[in-house]
């Protein structure tokens, strides 16, 4: 097994494994490692089904099954199918999963350690490949953070909901997402988290709060943490936090979601067909005390 950052703020590449068998324990070790390094690696040229995309992921942690409870592989929930591609009239996947920055499940009482994504189809144009997935480093954030806002924010909370990036797809993106339902709501209620996580591999402090769900700082009045919330979220993708993925077909992608956020970006159209799956593992490893909804 050989590890290979990418020399830039996030991402490496992991060599010389095959994701279909079972990890041995060095072997798991090292690659949560590397995850708490790198916060996002690419194992390169994996060929999976669905039942072995799963049981990688759930190595690590309790699987999510998604709220939006659609587009999951057939007898496996826990793997959701993210595509543009359209057959006999009929979508295959979610095309529009995650355009936009954003931390997955941080709407959970269980957040998320990680994601875990398998790049079947990826569109190219003119030997450009296209779909990237876009990365913000919440270490660096966190760090790069006024002295005074850090001991001010120190303690502080805030507040996530599923809706609202569910709501601005429907609204801003022109997503053809039905509204959720009162019973998708009720199990995803908003839920508060530090706005600072002593992240659970690294042991440093990172900032957690993103533009996809964080809706409230509950300890300041609605103007200032409206104001706050702008603040952090134009602070949080500065170019150095940034790193751009650019995937190949057969790359099994993985990040951990204390540390960073991520943006789809959505560059290509309806004719260039993009397939992924994808799996979200709770970090049940590190918080086992968190209730599930
Ligand atoms: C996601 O937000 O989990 C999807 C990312 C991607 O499809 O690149």
């Amino acid at each position: 097994m050989k590890v290979t950052s990418s020399g830039q703020t996030l991402g490496a590449t992991i060599e010389g494994l095959d994701l279909a068998r079972p990890l041995s324990q060095d072997e798991f070790d090292e690659v949560l490692r590397a995850l708490g390094r790198f916060g996002v690696v690419r194992f390169p040229r994996q060929e999976l089904t669905g039942r072995q995309l799963a049981d990688f992921s759930a190595r690590f942690g309790k699987l999510e099954i998604n709220v939006a409870n659609a587009f999951q592989e057939p007898g496996i929930p826990e793997v959701m199918i993210l595509s543009n591609i359209v057959e006999n009239g009929k979508p295959i996947g979610l095309a529009d999963a995650g355009q936009d920055w954003h931390t997955d499940m941080s709407y959970s009482s269980t957040i998320a350690l990680a994601n875990v994504l398998y790049g079947i189809k990826i569109p190219k144009r003119d030997g450009k490949r296209l779909g990237a997935t876009e990365f913000a480093n919440m270490h660096a954030a966190y760090d790069g953070l006024p002295a005074e806002m850090k001991r001010d924010l120190e303690g502080m909370t805030v507040l996530h909901d599923f809706n609202k990036f569910w709501e601005m797809m429907r609204r801003d993106k022109g997503s053809r997402r039905p509204p959720l339902s009162e019973a998708q709501k009720k199990a995803k209620p908003p839920v508060s988290h530090p706005i600072f996580l002593t992240h659970p591999i690294t042991g440093r402090k990172v900032l957690y709060a993103n533009p996809g769900y964080s809706i409230r700082i509950n300890e300041l009045p609605q103007k200032e943490s409206d104001e706050m919330l702008e603040f952090l979220f134009e602070h949080q993708l500065r170019p150095e936090y940034r790193y751009a993925f650019h995937w190949h077909e057969g790359d099994v992608l993985m990040w951990e979601d204390i540390g960073t956020i991520h943006n789809a970006v959505a560059d290509y159209g309806p004719d260039e067909q993009r397939l992924v799956k994808r799996c979200q593992v709770m970090a049940t490893m590190f918080y086992p005390e968190a209730r599930e909804e």
